[in-house]
Formats: C-alpha cells, structure tokens, sequence
C-alpha cells in the first residue's frame, strides 16, 4: 500500500445495557441478545497515528493515556491486535501511536473498555478506508462494530445511537452476534432523551474482571435459564419501547440489573459486587417512587456503581432528589450527568 503515515482521531461513549450481556462463547460470541441505550458525555477520544515500517515483523505501537505513557495497557491492546489481525492484514505493516483520553475520570469504576475499543476500531477503519478504495458506509460502521467487539464485547454497542442491540434475537431483522446494530423498530417520545445519572459508589478498581465474570456462566446451575430470559426480556422491551411503558420500563431494567447480580452471588466461585451504599441507594428510589408519580429507575454494570435513569421531564424533580438523598451515598459525594446520545464521531 502506498499510504505512509498520517492519522485518525475519533471519540466514541460509553454505553448502559438495558438487557444485559452476561456469558460469551468462543471468540466473543455472546449467550444472549443485549440492548443498550448509547451515552453522550461519557466518551473516549482516541488518535490513532501510523508511519510505515520496512518490515513486517511484530506489531509495533506505543500507548499514551492523557498524554502520559502507558506501557500497562499494551498487553491489552497486543491481544486485540492479534485478534483482528486476520480482517486487519496492514496492522503489521504500521508502526502506531494510541493516544487516548477519556471524559470521565479514570478510576471512576466506569469502565472505559467500550468507549476506548470502539474508538481504537474506528481509527483502525479509517485506515483501512485510506487504503483501498471501496469502502462504504454501512460496511465502515458493520465492521467497525465487528472489530471493536473482538476488543470488548459490549464495545460493539457504542459505535451508533440512540439504541443497540448485539446478539441475534428471533424477532429484530438483521441482529446478529458478531455486530451491534441500531435498534430498528418504534421508539415512543417517552423514551426520547432519557437521562442517566451516574453515582460513583465506587471507584476502586474493578473486584472482577468481565473476562473473569463471563466465564462464570459456564456451568453455572441458572444459565440456560437466564439466557432464555433474555431472549424473552428483548421481546418483552420492543412493546415496552413501542408503547412508552414507563412502568414496565422500571420493571423489565431493574430486574435485569439484579439478575446480572444474581448471577454472580450464585456462581462458584461467588461474589457480591454491590456495596451498602448501592442498596441505600436502590432503597431511596423504590421509596421516592413509592412517595411520587416518579418512573426513576436504577441500572447497575458489574460494579457498585448506581445508573439511575429518568425520563427528561422528569430532570428538574430526579436532580433535585439526587442532591438532597443520593449524593451521600456517593464516594466524595461525585456523579456523572449523561443522556442518551447518538453515537462516535470522527474529529
Ligand atoms: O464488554 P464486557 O466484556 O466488559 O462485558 C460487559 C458486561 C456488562 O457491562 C456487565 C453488561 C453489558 O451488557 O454491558
């Protein structure tokens, strides 16, 4: 190829999983199908840059985080870059300079491993769309989200907006387990612009990591069972979505984050991932609901961490309960202010 050097920088968010992603097969295929709404402010910014090298030897790169170098994170990247390495035949040719940052702060608990993989992936298409000539656009952003998958698998959900599915589900054309795609069907005003507020319970590093989480499915006494729940929960959502449930919004979300829970209090070995903070929490929104019209719900990720989720008209109210009963049970009293958001751009 004839291009020498040059670079790429895109900014990718993070995602929350409505249904969620819990046990994977062989080569980051998942169990079960998973949906998930796209944020806005939590993002990576990833700058790719390249020279050619005059042999084609090992993979050749460095890392910079917040332009600090960052040899630690190479193992991960050196992985990911065997992985793709077959659908990516130039990323031996290269030499490569990742410098990424991230808007949220680094030991937040929030994992960056969605945002920063979908990032990276982008990048590495835009330099495989400079190097041959047809590259279109439903293919750019199909394998993108086929790359960044093979990163993390909840990353090949954070390339598109408003919402995500991955994972082939009997009634969403088009689904498919090795790419996210938009969801296609009805959403009602009610779900428009919904926000998500993040509760730092928890910023310590993660007590499991997801590769160590997944593989608890494996002869995990309710795993088919939970699988088939998934599949049953995506189908139940498309109503829900359709007819701007609130109700069933609440119920349908709130389960599914204490099953992924359940799932690891009940696999060998076992874990509890919730912290007391978490559960105050969890306690404060089913007695505001209790006490108000209000449809607040909370979500949770493999962490301590509160995703607490309310329609926009509700914003002035939820903020307000938040600073006057929530921020306590915060470490330093921190949270992050999200919304729904459409998707990576490239800058
Ligand atoms: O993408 P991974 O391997 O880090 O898995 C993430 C799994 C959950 O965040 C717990 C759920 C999900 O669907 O995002």
């Amino acid at each position: 190829s004839s291009v020498e050097n040059g670079s790429f920088t895109w900014s990718s968010p993070s995602n929350i999983a409505l249904v969620k992603y819990w046990g994977k097969k062989k080569n980051q295929i998942p169990e079960n199908p998973s949906i998930s709404f796209t944020l806005n402010n939590c993002k990576t910014t990833t700058t790719l840059s390249f020279s050619k090298k005059h042999s084609h030897a090992d993979f050749s790169f460095e890392v910079f985080l917040d332009g600090e170098k960052k040899d630690d994170f190479k193992p991960k990247i050196e992985t990911f870059f065997k992985r793709v390495e077959t659908y990516l035949p130039f990323l031996r040719d290269y030499h490569f300079k990742v410098e990424t940052s991230n808007t949220f702060p680094h030991s937040s608990g929030i994992a960056s491993s969605a945002s920063g993989m979908s990032a990276l992936a982008l990048c590495l298409m835009s330099l495989e769309k400079e190097l041959s000539e047809d590259v279109s656009e439903a293919y750019f952003i199909q394998k993108a989200s086929f790359l960044a998958r093979l990163g993390s698998g909840s990353a090949c959900r954070s390339l598109e907006g408003d919402l995500v599915v991955w994972g082939k589900h009997e009634e969403i054309q088009g689904s498919s387990d090795l790419f996210g795609v938009k969801y296609p069907f009805e959403v009602h005003q009610n779900f428009k612009n919904y926000h998500d507020t993040i509760l730092l319970v928890d910023k310590g590093e993660k007590q499991v990591s997801s590769t160590v989480g997944h593989n608890l499915m494996h002869g995990h006494p309710f795993a088919q069972e939970r699988f088939k729940q998934a599949h049953k929960n995506l189908s139940d959502i498309i109503t829900i979505l359709k007819d701007g449930d609130l109700d069933g919004f609440v119920a349908l979300v709130e389960s599914e984050a204490l099953t992924l829970h359940a799932m690891m209090m009940t696999s060998i070995p076992y874990f509890i991932l919730m912290k007391p903070n978490t559960l105050e929490i969890i306690n404060k929104i089913w007695s505001y609901r209790q006490t108000t019209h209000s449809k607040v719900c909370f979500t949770l990720d493999a962490g301590a961490n509160v995703h607490v989720l309310y329609p926009e008209n509700e914003t002035e109210s939820v903020m307000e309960f938040i600073n006057s009963e929530l921020v306590e049970f915060c470490q330093k009293g921190e949270y992050i202010n999200d919304k729904i958001g459409f998707g990576a751009k490239l800058i």
